[in-house]
């Protein structure tokens, strides 16, 4: 017997949930660790309080002083979300199930069992936001499509319509001019190829699919692969000592990659081109990653509104690289900002958390 309360004791104390007992009055008389860590009391100081202090039962309901009472009118027959009040006064959202102890006592008792919901609120919030990102995306989406595809298809028509004039001519030079104009019409129909497929991911951006990724090895690859052959000095500084983070690898190449193509984009026009990418350990065991370059810097309008989506400075620009380059770091737990180079440029920082 002593055993089997012992263990029982031991499951009360060691549950995830909430579990406190309290006498008709609502007034409580034992509670768990996790109930008292739920309202923000030490242990014991939990004893001794009244539901009513407990439950911030909002303006428009009765305030049933005792649980008997609430009990009786079946008001707990089934799970109920209620406002719990924390110590500090903030309110959490509460899950919460009230039982009658059926044993002899001069008193009735009752178990109340508490669930506290906040962490599923804020998933429910994230993903609602990301529902009304993405309805916001699809807007734009359906805008900058009909902007940008018509533009190459524009040219197209005529590139071909010129290849057909020189064929009906069907002289030997005019050949040569007719496949020249055909490799125009080629290249705008890729483009509008390549337009859509990036308006495509920019709807299609899935939930992250994390697993362990090496930092370092990935921002290596896509600098070599990005900076190869061109005409920019690259200076990699890797210096952060951890660099395993839980991440989409696809998704951080595609942020690293928009970053480092922004950057490279924007040293076209700088006399000196340096572009020089970064990590360091940050506090709350958080990785940054810089990407530095000596460019001309934000102009005023890209600053504005720089993670927008379809805000472009460039005429072949979407504007949707930090816009989703955004998405995804948040997605990860992170941060992502800009700041200008000391010096002369711009610098791009996003966090990632580091794997425990
Ligand atoms: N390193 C940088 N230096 C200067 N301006 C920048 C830099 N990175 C981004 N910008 C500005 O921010 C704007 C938005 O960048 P973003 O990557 O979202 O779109 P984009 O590069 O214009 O088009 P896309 O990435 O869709 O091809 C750019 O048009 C540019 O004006
Ligand atoms: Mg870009």
């Amino acid at each position: 017997m002593r055993q089997s309360e012992a263990r029982l004791r031991a499951t009360i104390e060691s549950a995830t949930d909430g579990i406190v007992t309290v006498d008709e009055d609502g007034v409580v008389i034992s509670a768990n660790p996790a109930a008292a860590a739920m309202f923000g009391y030490a242990l014991g100081d939990l004893v001794g309080e009244t539901i009513d202090s407990l439950v911030d039962r909002g303006r428009r309901e009765r305030r049933p002083r005792d649980l008997l009472a609430i009990v009786d009118r079946g008001y707990f027959r089934r799970r109920r979300e209620l406002r719990g009040r924390r110590r500090d006064g903030a309110i959490v959202p509460i899950d919460c199930a009230v039982s009658e102890i059926g044993f002899a006592h001069p008193r009735r008792l009752f178990a109340v069992c508490l669930q506290d919901l906040s962490e599923r609120r804020r998933a429910e919030a994230r993903i609602r936001r990301l529902d009304s990102d993405r309805l916001l995306a699809m807007g734009g989406v359906a805008r900058t499509l009909a902007h940008e595809i018509n533009q190459p298809l524009t040219a197209t028509a005529a590139y071909l319509k010129a290849a057909k004039r020189m064929v009906a001519k069907g002289s030997e030079c005019r050949a040569k001019e007719a496949e020249e104009a055909l490799d125009r019409a080629c290249e705008q129909v890729l483009r509008a190829g390549d337009i859509i497929r990036r308006l495509r991911e920019c709807i299609a951006h899935r939930e992250p699919d994390k697993t362990c990724v090496r930092l370092h090895r990935l921002i290596a690859e896509v600098c070599e692969r990005m900076a190869r052959g061109g005409d920019v000095e690259l200076v990699l500084r890797l210096g952060a000592r951890d660099d395993l983070v839980i991440a989409d690898a696809e998704q951080i190449e595609r942020v690293m990659t928009n970053l480092i193509g922004n950057a490279i984009e924007a040293l076209q026009k700088a006399e000196r081109r340096r572009l020089c990418v970064s990590t360091a350990a940050v506090a709350a065991k958080m990785i940054r990653i810089d990407v530095a370059d000596s460019g001309p810097g934000l102009s005023e309008t890209a600053s504005a509104r720089l993670f927008e989506p379809f805000e472009s400075t460039k005429p072949r620009g979407l504007g949707v690289g930090l816009s989703l380059s955004r998405s995804i770091v948040e997605a990860h737990y992170g941060r992502i900002w800009a700041e200008p180079n000391e010096g002369g440029g711009t610098v791009f920082s996003f966090t990632l958390p580091l794997a425990e």
